[in-house]
């Protein structure tokens, strides 16, 4: 292919020249998420010398490179230049830039080392069309393209390169895309499908029509947004970063342990006696054993009494702790940092002496709140328990766990998310472990609707939403 990219060091790269002869190039510390990478090159040649200078500024094609080490050392150098480029983009620190008309059209910017990467090249009449994996979002005021399927981003750096993306949503040949986008010649527009296509933001469309990429069998089974959360969420793919960073604490001041009450309209709830349990209840085992999902339940509905052990038993504080960056508690599932970020909101249809309504449950005081009676919201919240758990019976009591989001976001950067989620299914199999020691009708339910608890509860989406649900009721004799 002919044309060529500019080469040059990501901006986060440091140069440290220690004398002339002998210099140190570094990639940042960057907390928990990538190893720093560090090269010392001594004895250096002043050809390379100027090569790292460039790399570090504007930056040059690899030709301008190798014709400055040629005039300034002499070809016995060449070969060691061709050795430390390699290295720097294997060690992630290179960025490759697309020019045209003096402009820079798109940059790849590597993230991380664990790709191999090596440019494909471009037929003027092959159709390619865009990987269902890349988006595109605004990142510190650029436009930048990324994808959950490789570890570099590409900064689109003017309206014609977006405007080549956005073609590309649809099968496109190089010669098609450079009538429908003028100014950019055939032979830059080849070297800006070759970057998108070795950063896998292109799929090469084959012969029955299917991009390559559909023909990924472990590939199809992914939805865009389940493997951008993945990659997001675990360390590897990204840059940024991750675990307990406390980014907002000179900003937001930090959310309490506890929600403040919602209403004054208390019910005391039942509290049994742990002790006592401790001795008489059934083995673990047994339990273990015993516990299974339940979707239909006996005429007689649960009792007052059997809901408060229920939720003394599976979510009240046991105690307070106090950790260096703030207030945290001990229940009796366990839970990501013990930030204790789920509420849980207790919607009754039937239950002996708690009328109908949507209750919110104070783990400290172990009361609930009574928050609206029964309404459509309520109908609706059960019936879409009730649909999600094959319509066996209405569910006498659906638990909608909400999570207050900025409470565990103040503390984790990245991995906020996945760990509520991971508290979800803590707080799930500790329920259904108590209502199997309990006698009870448990079953964990797969899906809810946010807006909808959102709408029957008056929280804010952003800063309250449910995450996960749980239907209870009286057990049946077998
Ligand atoms: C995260 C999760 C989500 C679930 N979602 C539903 C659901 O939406 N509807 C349903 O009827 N069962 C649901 N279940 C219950 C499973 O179907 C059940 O646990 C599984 O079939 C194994 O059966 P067992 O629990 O009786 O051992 C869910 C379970 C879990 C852990």
């Amino acid at each position: 292919m002919t044309g060529s990219f500019v080469l040059h060091f990501k901006p986060n790269i440091s140069v440290i020249e220690k004398s002339t002869d002998d210099i140190v190039i570094q990639s940042p510390k960057v907390r928990g998420n990538i190893p720093q990478h560090r090269l010392n090159i001594e004895q250096i040649s002043p050809g390379l010398l100027s090569v790292i200078r460039i790399l570090a500024n504007d930056g040059a094609t690899e030709e301008d490179l190798s014709n400055l080490v040629l005039e300034a050392d002499g070809f016995s150098q060449l070969p060691k230049l061709y050795y430390y480029l390699q290295e720097f983009i294997n060690f992630g620190m290179i960025c490759h830039t697309v020019v045209c008309e003096e402009y820079p059209l798109a940059t790849r910017f590597p993230i991380y080392l664990t790709q191999k990467f090596q440019f494909q090249d471009i037929a003027v009449d092959q159709k390619y069309v865009l990987s269902r994996f890349a988006y595109s979002h605004k990142e510190q005021e650029q436009l930048v393209l990324a994808s959950p399927l490789v570890s570099a981003q590409i900064i689109l750096a003017n309206w014609k390169s977006a405007a080549v993306i956005a073609e590309l949503s649809k099968p496109q040949t190089c010669q098609e895309l450079c009538t429908k986008i003028p100014g950019i010649s055939q032979q830059i527009m080849q070297l800006f499908l070759s970057l998108l296509l070795s950063t896998k933001m292109l799929s090469e469309v084959k012969m029955d029509g299917k991009a390559e990429e559909e023909t990924n069998k472990n590939l199809i089974s992914w939805e865009f947004h389940d493997l951008l959360f993945h990659c997001r969420h675990r360390n590897g793919k990204h840059s940024y970063p991750s675990g307990k960073t406390f980014r907002f604490l000179d900003k937001l001041e930090q959310p309490p342990l506890a929600k403040p009450r919602m209403s004054n309209d208390t019910i005391e709830l039942y509290k049994p006696d742990i002790q006592k349990l401790k001795e008489e209840d059934y083995s673990f085992t047994l339990v273990l054993e015993e516990r299974q999902s339940i979707r239909s339940y006996k005429d007689e509905p649960i009792t007052d009494r059997q809901l408060g052990e229920f939720l003394y038993r599976s979510a009240r504080n046991k105690r307070r702790i106090y950790k260096d960056y703030g207030e945290c508690t001990h229940r009796p599932y366990a839970n990501g940092g013990g930030r204790y970020e789920l509420e849980l909101y207790t919607i009754v249809n039937t239950c002996h002496n708690i009328d109908s309504g949507i209750y919110h449950y104070c783990p400290q005081e172990h009361q609930l709140c009574r928050l609206t009676e029964r309404n459509n919201y309520v109908e609706m919240l059960l019936k879409d328990a009730y649909f999600a758990t094959s319509r066996f019976s209405m569910p006498q009591v659906l638990f909608v766990y909400a999570a207050r989001f900025p409470r565990i976001a103040w503390v984790y950067e990245s991995i906020a998310y996945s760990l509520i989620l991971k508290d979800v299914g803590c707080l799930q199999q500790t329920m259904y472990l108590v209502a199997t020691a309990m006698n009870l009708a448990p079953c964990a339910v797969g899906s809810g609707n946010s807006d909808l608890f959102v709408a029957a509860t008056g929280t804010d989406y952003y800063a309250e939403t449910s995450v996960g649900e749980f239907i209870l009721g009286s057990k049946a004799e077998s």
